[in-house]
């Protein structure tokens, strides 16, 4: 249809509201509780416009003497968010009319007259649409001399949540949410006028499996997070794409990263894998990226731990394989990169071992939105693998074949058996583990030789969701061997792009001695040598006819379906 905004005509598809045709071609209308995700509820009337549509006569629009259409202008100022645009629509922003421009001065007056503006202590700040709006839309100061409505702050509507009422500006965003998307109507409105906001009903609590969603779709700082507040300052992190590796629907993500330090991770949105949404549980799922870690290689003997440089143990790694071949398994991971498993199976499969076993992790089921039983992202990835690995051992395989003496290596790849069947017994039976670990679990803790395996925030690889759809992480921190403003990848903070080595935040800290799984079997036994996790992807999908085609460049931001080459579009 045709629809003119601000003198300028556009043609949009489908049946979009005035808001959403104006921001499809790129026309910013300010908005608050308008959310894409979410029903209607038009409420803050920050999105104004005057708006008109053709007079029709008998032989369609009546024209006027330049032989323009006659435009019947509605009374007053309409909400956009939801009106539906129509052919032939003409529209006047805060751009072209004063009438709309004093009309959100005005709606933004009302805002700010009980809101504390204590943005210097405001976890939003920085990424928050009324400071924003208001610094572009708003009017210069104040005229409210009077005290403010004072309501609940601090409040901890549950186990994730802290709700301060004085910033809440009643948009209702986070009480459609709860009904609407995640099917937990635990929220309402309560009060009256200017002294309404948010609550749980009395005895409950704001506690489901999405309900950090809420702080993301907060146009304020009314709700923030229990386990985030106070940390940073938005601009003291830097933000990085990556994927959720707490199950296998591999929700879009962004790291946010403060001295090296993973601080939250929020979704991003992939309209074909989680909308705009991610799941508590994926969210909170930080701790062991950033605690905990194996820090250079390790040799591990009767619970003391030995420093090796990264040469010694590689060549201890070699020689323990070449020794005994026959009788070593690997066991690969759907926690690691399609690299690293590609990497892993190729490496040792020229070194002569012909057993690979995997692990399943799976815990209840999949529910109405995006959280699957399958607990791991990239299981998917070593299906594909699996034609160069054999047949996959099974755990209880696995374990047998270590029983009866089958095997006496066992090679452990970012898995952790002994936390998962592996006993002490079958490590009794076992004369030697190599582990390439990210933490000291119960693996790490057991094996002979470690390497420290870097972290998916700290690589650059390929995970495949259950649904068929390739995505790319790419690394968010830095490991000791990299120099982070030189790595391409990694998202800077503001801080970062600006600061010089003696600032604070430019303190190597935090930093752990890892390297992806490619990197460390690169050239092991001469060949085959991994340049970089693009050339070993290239490498797959020459060997892997579902991977044809498929590159780093190619799975952009949003991923690819692997089945068609299908990109999937933002
Ligand atoms: S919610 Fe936004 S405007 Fe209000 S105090 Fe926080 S940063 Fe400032
Ligand atoms: S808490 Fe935030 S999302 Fe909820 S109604 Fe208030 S301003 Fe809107
Ligand atoms: S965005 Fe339209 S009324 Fe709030």
């Amino acid at each position: 249809m045709k629809i003119i905004i601000d003198q300028v005509e556009h043609q949009v598809e489908g049946k979009p509201t005035i808001l959403e045709a104006a921001a499809r071609v790129g026309v910013e209308i300010p908005h608050f509780c308008y959310h894409p995700g979410l029903s209607i509820s038009g409420n803050c009337r920050m999105c104004l416009v005057e708006a008109g549509t053709p007079k029709m006569g008998p032989n369609g629009p009546e024209l006027d003497a330049d032989g323009k259409p006659v435009i019947m202008w509605m009374p007053k100022p309409i909400t956009s968010c939801s009106t539906p645009a129509s052919e032939g629509m003409v529209v006047r922003t805060h751009k072209t009319s004063k009438v709309i421009e004093d009309a959100q001065k005005g709606v933004l007056e009302f805002i700010l007259i009980n809101h504390p503006l204590d943005c210097p202590i405001c976890d939003q700040a920085g990424e928050c649409p009324l400071q924003e709006n208001t610094f572009k839309y708003g009017p210069e100061g104040s005229r409210f001399e009077f005290e403010k409505n004072h309501k609940p702050k601090r409040v901890e509507l549950g186990p994730n949540v802290v709700f301060d009422a004085e910033r809440c500006i009643n948009c209702t965003r986070c009480v459609r949410f709860c009904d609407e998307v995640a099917k937990a109507p635990q929220l309402t409105v309560i009060e009256r006028g200017d002294h309404n906001y948010i609550a749980t009903f009395p005895g409950k609590e704001l506690d489901n499996p999405y309900s950090m969603n809420v702080i993301d779709i907060c146009p304020v700082g009314a709700l923030t997070s229990k386990h985030f507040r106070f940390k940073a300052r938005v601009w003291e992190m830097s933000e990085t794409d990556s994927v959720c590796t707490g199950c296998a629907r591999g929700c879009n993500t962004k790291t946010w990263v403060k001295n090296n330090e993973i601080l939250r991770v929020t979704p991003r949105e992939n309209p074909q894998v989680n909308q705009w949404w991610m799941c508590d549980e994926g969210r909170l799922n930080i701790k062991w990226m950033n605690e905990n870690r194996v820090s250079g290689p390790h040799r591990v003997a009767s619970g003391s731990r030995t420093s090796l440089t990264w040469e010694d143990a590689r060549t201890s790694l070699s020689a323990a394989i070449s020794a005994n071949a026959a009788k070593t398994a690997v066991v690969v991971s759907p926690y690691a990169t399609l690299e690293d498993s590609f990497a892993a199976i190729q490496t040792f499969r020229q070194a002569g071992v012909t057993r690979f076993a995997r692990y399943r992790h799976e815990k209840g089921s999949d529910d109405h939105l995006l959280i699957r039983a399958d607990k791991t992202p990239n299981q998917t990835a070593l299906d594909l693998l699996e034609p160069l690995a054999g047949t996959y051992l099974s755990p209880a395989q696995l374990a047998s074949a270590i029983e009866s003496g089958d095997i006496a290596t066992l090679v452990v790849i970012e898995e952790n058996p002994f936390a998962n069947g592996l006993t002490a017994a079958h490590r009794s039976k076992l004369s030697q583990v190599i582990s390439f670990s990210y933490n000291w679990d119960e693996t790490a803790s057991v094996a002979d030789l470690v390497f420290p395996a870097a972290v998916v925030a700290e690589t650059s690889g390929t995970f495949i969701n259950a649904q068929g759809i390739a995505q790319r992480v790419k690394p968010s921190k830095t490991v000791t061997h990299q120099n982070r403003t030189l790595m391409r990848e990694t998202g800077l903070s503001r801080w970062d792009k600006h600061a010089w080595k003696h600032d604070k935040w430019a303190k190597p800290v935090n930093v752990v001695d890892a390297k992806p799984t490619w990197e460390i079997l690169s050239g092991l036994n001469g060949e085959p040598v991994f340049q970089s996790p693009d050339a070993i992807l290239k490498m797959a999908s020459g060997l892997i006819p579902s991977l044809k085609g498929l590159s780093h460049g190619t799975m952009g931001t949003t991923g690819v379906k692997i089945q068609t080459g299908e990109v999937i579009k933002s």
